[in-house]
């Protein structure tokens, strides 16, 4: 570990405050027109964290404008003005003053040199009334009496990256931020190391020494928030990562009461994460990039990389599993820099082997809108694809959210991670020689029968061929070891197509589904919902983490999903009242997203046929999921500019009609608790709207709570959806606009069917530029 106490003397500490015998003008935060910042006087932030004023580091003659923590007793100076000009001739005299044309800052010496000014253009804007304005994050703003910042220090930082600023590209205008290491001790001139955002390759951080990459950081994987807590103490940073189609920055915040922390670039080429300890009164290092020797850019060569501690607790070079030093005599020697080189030439058709936990390699191409398979596929196609790794960057605010690496040639800086540092690792896919590769990775000869059940060619084998599948085949007997030989303990659910068990698998809760052994429709089932849902990746579908083949047993392995099934609450006269009608709601419109997604939004067209309350899954925030794929359908929509033709699902719509009444009353819709005269819910909850009496069917353990307009906006929604016509039912994008923004003119519903129907030969391609009077709306979804 190196979250040690290191005590750092780095470049801030060596300093001390130059104080003239001037008198001190009385503190203020701002510096306006006509006001001048002389040396013994100081600006301190109205919070009295900051001060800003002129210092001299110990080895140097020179005087420097710096802004430092005010309630650190040792000098900590955050940034420096003049790194490059610092007063030398009768200090007294120099200060900082607001220029004539009163928008930029300007520091001149006794002699009436600008040795630093800020470069504000006005550009047209009135900039009368501008001031400087310290603001007690550390941050000196230039500002218009509008609050418009002009300029302001944490967009020119100088070595420390302060809570607050963002570090990052901005694509707009093609701009990156770095900050940049002192020189030496005491010596606040620009020294060789920087740290930012790889504008090459901004999913990565790096330090340079001078032009060459001297550290790089892990690969973001996607969190939005990463909380990283002080070694023994109660404080916290949170770091988060903004990534949009115009910028990517890295941001942190600090929690409540926590002390001053930052990262300072070290003019040795170390980033600190630094604390202030009152108990040791000095400044604390919490992390240290690179964290090892081997951690260096590049250290162990092609192939290699920096591992773990062997015996007297030295990170090394290793070469990857299947490869062997390049040069074994200055391999021993402790020369890695020649790598590593493959046992075995890989070829094309190869397999891909496994690596947990790496820190991946630099040089990836980034290749857009893939989903896990689809990156899996088209890195093995492609010969000079060498390797790839897959994350969702779903937290992102991008239009295309996947996250498909793939590298060629030479793969260089690689670590093994060992995640208890707060480090991020990822499981590396690297093109390997020979199938028993892939068989050893990947759970002995179960990937190998798994892949020949499900390569049998029909509808799907031909859209999807099993070999493009990037999936985690399980050994039989580890789910066997996981539900206590399936035991009637570990058993949760007992469903048509079979059981489902709890276990932990690999250290993740998960669902296990056993479909039932002699059951032929279980082995289309399965490999039906095996490669859709690896296809289909969405935060209100549930997810698949597994499956396993092994003679007639076939197993399904899921997320695990805390609360159950919706209908094991809904329909449970206890346990119905824990879902209030924001919870339900919530839970209708997530359906209804996951629902849309599968309809439109995927890449594939799908249908799901058998969506029902006890195939929604609910997490423990009660977010729902659809589950259950096995009587879904793929549609192939050929249409490659357009929105002309599209399939609609009204079997779908349907279903979601009846879910929607069926949350709102908490009955089944095949419920015999109504009059005798309606044959089922939605018959009943028809007659109910026609009378205009439709607020008796709302569940009686949330009538006094619910809001009635979003209730009877369910209601309506839920009839227009189960009506018997199929071309009067509204498309799901349809049903999301209006569960979204509400309505208040929606058509009358009319009759509804009267069967639950599952009319799988009239599902039929519907052309809605033609046929549908949601067409508008349509567009407008569109447009957005
Ligand atoms: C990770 O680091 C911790 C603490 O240094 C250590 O106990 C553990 O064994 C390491 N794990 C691996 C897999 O190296
Ligand atoms: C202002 O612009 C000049 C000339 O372009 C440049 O040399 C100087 O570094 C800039 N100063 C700052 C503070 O950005
Ligand atoms: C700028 O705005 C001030 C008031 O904020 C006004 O008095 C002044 O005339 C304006 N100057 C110009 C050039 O418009
Ligand atoms: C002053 O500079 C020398 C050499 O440049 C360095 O060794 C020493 O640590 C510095 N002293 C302080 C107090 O910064
Ligand atoms: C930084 O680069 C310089 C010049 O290439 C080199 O002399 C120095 O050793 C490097 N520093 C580190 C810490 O790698
Ligand atoms: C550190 O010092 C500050 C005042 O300087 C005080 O408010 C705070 O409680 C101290 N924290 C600890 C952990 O001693
Ligand atoms: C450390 O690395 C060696 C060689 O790569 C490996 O055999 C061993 O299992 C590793 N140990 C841990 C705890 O990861
Ligand atoms: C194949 O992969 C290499 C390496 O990632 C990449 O440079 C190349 O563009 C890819 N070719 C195609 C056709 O995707
Ligand atoms: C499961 O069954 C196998 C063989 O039938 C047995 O060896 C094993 O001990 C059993 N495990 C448990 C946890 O019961
Ligand atoms: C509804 O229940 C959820 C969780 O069960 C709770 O967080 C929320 O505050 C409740 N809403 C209302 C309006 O009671
Ligand atoms: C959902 O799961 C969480 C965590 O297990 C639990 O605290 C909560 O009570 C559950 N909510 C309902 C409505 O069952
Ligand atoms: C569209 O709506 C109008 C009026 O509401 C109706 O007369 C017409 O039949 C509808 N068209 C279709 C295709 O549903």
């Amino acid at each position: 570990m190196e979250y040690a106490g290191c005590t750092c003397t780095q470049a801030v500490t060596a300093i001390f405050l130059f104080l003239l015998s001037l008198p001190l003008s009385a503190s203020d935060d701002r510096l306006a027109v006509g006001k001048t910042l002389s040396p013994g006087a100081t600006l301190v932030s109205d919070g009295g964290a900051f001060a800003m004023g002129f210092f001299s580091p110990s080895n140097s003659s020179g005087l420097y404008l710096g802004i430092w923590y005010n309630n650190v007793p040792k000098l900590t100076v955050v940034w420096v003005a003049d790194q490059l000009a610092p007063i030398t001739d009768h200090p007294s005299s120099s200060k900082l003053a607001m220029a004539d044309d009163s928008s930029n800052l300007v520091l001149s010496d006794a002699a009436g040199r600008v040795l630093w000014r800020t470069n504000v253009t006005a550009g047209g804007v009135n900039s009368s009334g501008v001031v400087a304005v310290l603001v007690n994050s550390g941050n000196l703003v230039l500002r218009l009496p509008d609050d418009t910042a002009l300029w302001q220090t944490f967009e020119h930082p100088s070595d420390v990256f302060m809570a607050g600023m963002k570090l990052g590209i901005d694509y707009r205008s093609h701009s990156g931020m770095r900050i940049v290491s002192w020189k030496g001790a005491g010596d606040p001139s620009p020294g060789s190391f920087s740290f930012g955002v790889d504008p090459e390759r901004p999913l990565q951080a790096k330090i340079w020494n001078g032009s060459r990459v001297h550290w790089r950081s892990s690969m973001w994987t996607g969190y939005m928030v990463d909380s990283n807590y002080q070694k023994g103490g109660s404080s916290a940073i949170y770091t988060a990562v903004v990534y949009t189609d115009d910028e990517i920055y890295a941001s942190f915040t600090l929690s409540a009461g926590a002390p001053p922390m930052h990262y300072l670039m070290s003019y040795s080429g170390d980033l600190h994460l630094q604390s202030w300890s009152n108990v040791s009164s000095a400044w604390v290092t919490n992390a240290r990039f690179p964290r090892r020797d081997c951690s260096l850019f590049g250290y162990c060569g092609s192939f290699g990389y920096c591992g773990n501690s062997t015996g007297g607790g030295v990170s090394t070079c290793h070469c990857l599993e299947g490869f062997e030093p390049a040069s074994g005599a200055d391999w021993s020697r402790g020369d890695f820099s020649l790598g590593c080189r493959r046992k075995e030439a890989a070829r094309c058709g190869d397999g891909f082997a496994e690596f947990p936990d790496m820190k991946l390699p630099d040089g990836y191409a980034l290749v857009g809108n893939m989903n896990a398979g689809e990156c899996a596929a088209a890195c093995r196609r492609n010969c000079s694809c060498v390797a790839y790794a897959y994350a969702d960057l779903s937290s992102s605010t991008r239009r295309d959210p996947t996250r498909c690496l793939m590298w060629g040639g030479e793969l260089l800086d690689m670590e093994k991670v060992n995640e208890s540092w707060g480090d991020l690792g990822e499981t590396l896919y690297l093109r390997m020689a020979g199938a028993e590769m892939i068989v050893k990775y990947d759970g002995k000869n179960n990937k190998k029968r798994a892949l020949r059940v499900l390569s049998v060619s029909d509808e799907f084998g031909k859209e999807i061929p099993a070999q493009d599948l990037d999936f985690p085949f399980v050994e039989y007997n580890e789910i066997a070891a996981a539900t206590d030989n399936f035991s009637e303990a570990s058993m949760i659910e007992k469903g048509g197509f079979g059981k489902v068990y709890k276990g932990v698998i690999g250290g993740r809760k998960v669902a296990i589904k056993r479909l039932s052994r002699c059951s032929e429709q279980g082995v289309v089932e399965f490999r039906n919902e095996v490669l859709l849902i690896a296809k289909l990746q969405h935060r209100n579908l549930v997810r698949l983490v597994g499956c396993s083949i092994e003679g007639d047993e076939k197993l399904l392995i899921y997320e695990f999903m805390t609360n159950k099934s919706l209908d094991a609450s809904l329909f449970n006269s206890e346990r119905k009242s824990t879902l209030n009608w924001s919870t339900r709601f919530k839970i209708i419109k997530g359906v209804a997203r996951g629902l849309l997604y599968l309809h439109q939004d995927s890449r594939l067209t799908v249908i799901h046929r058998d969506l029902k309350a006890s195939n929604i899954l609910l997490d423990t925030e009660m977010n729902p999921k659809i589950s259950d794929f096995g009587m879904a359908r793929i549609f192939e929509d050929n249409q490659q500019n357009g929105i002309t033709r599209r399939v609609v699902g009204t079997s779908d719509v349907y279903s979601f009609g009846v879910l929607l009444l069926e949350i709102v009353s908490g009955s089944r819709i095949s419920s015999t608790d109504f009059i005798e005269d309606f044959p089922n819910l939605s018959i009943y909850a028809w007659n109910l709207w026609n009378e205009g009496k439709a607020k008796n069917m709302i569940d009686p353990s949330i009538v006094a709570s619910c809001l009635l307009d979003e209730v009877m906006l369910c209601i309506h929604v839920g009839l227009l959806c189960v009506q018997e016509n199929l071309n009067d039912r509204p498309l799901m994008s349809y049903v999301m606009l209006i569960l979204e923004n509400g309505s208040n003119s929606l058509p009358a519903p009319n009759r509804p069917a009267y069967f639950a129907q599952r009319d799988i030969e009239m599902e039929q391609p519907r052309d809605d530029t033609q046929n549908s009077n949601n067409t508008v709306t349509l567009t407008v979804m569109e447009g957005r």
